[in-house]
């Protein structure tokens, strides 16, 4: 099963490459006591929106999707201590957990976790008239795609990086006629992508210790 040399190149890579420490793996492990299990991204593709955000020199983080914090930190290491991370939870229970390990990975005061529907919580930044954002992560329940990259719009201003997880889903994204919503989400943010005049993308496939999925990088101009 070709998943599991996947498996050992993500490893191979992780132990070779990455700097992930005790708090990146506590926060990991705090993921499976979250009301999704594995979700959060594999470290290689932590390390990936780190390099991605400091690349892009990345001041101010929105993401959308917190659970145990796992790619907050990450983003959170990305910005240096003179940037932020507004994060977005549903569950308090998640966000309980997530605070937590940001105080063990040393970067909570440079975190504001909203905790509520993402939607409602972007609406109330987009109400507040909060400083733009440069960098999104958008990463929580799939179906509300286009209405997550909708409130990033509102929120970000021109040379700002847009990413969105699991965007292949086990090839699934290709079924126009899919009955899943999730990949309906992911279809209608791509189409969004390709029609606003703002926005150049692109998607990326990853396979590793997350099976086959991938991610959309779009950026705008
Ligand atoms: C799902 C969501 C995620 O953000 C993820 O990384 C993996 C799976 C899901 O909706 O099943
Ligand atoms: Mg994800």
């Amino acid at each position: 099963e070709s998943t599991v040399d996947w498996r050992a190149v993500d490893e191979y890579f992780a132990s070779t490459l990455l700097q992930e420490d005790g708090a990146l793996v506590a926060a990991r492990n705090a993921g499976l006591a979250t009301t999704m299990p594995n979700a959060e991204v594999a470290a290689n593709q932590g390390a990936f929106l780190k390099l991605l955000a400091q690349i892009s020199g990345a001041r101010r983080v929105l993401e959308f999707g917190t659970l145990a914090g796992y790619s907050t930190i990450w983003l959170a290491r990305a910005v240096g201590e003179q940037g932020q991370v507004v994060t977005l939870e549903l569950e308090p229970e998640n966000a309980a957990i997530a605070e937590e390990n940001f105080l063990a990975a040393g970067v909570a005061h440079r975190i504001e976790t909203i905790i509520g529907p993402a939607t409602e919580s972007a609406e109330r930044l987009i109400n507040d008239a909060t400083e733009a954002f440069d960098f999104v992560f958008i990463d929580a329940d799939k179906p509300n795609n286009p209405a997550y990259l909708a409130a990033a719009l509102r929120l970000t201003c021109p040379g700002a990086i847009i990413v969105i997880d699991n965007v292949v889903r086990d090839g699934a994204v290709a079924e126009a006629a899919s009955a899943d919503p999730r990949v309906q989400g992911v279809r209608r943010v791509a189409e969004d992508i390709a029609a606003h005049p703002e926005l150049d993308g692109t998607a990326l496939q990853t396979v590793g210790e997350k099976g086959w999925d991938g991610l959309i990088i779009a950026r705008r101009h």
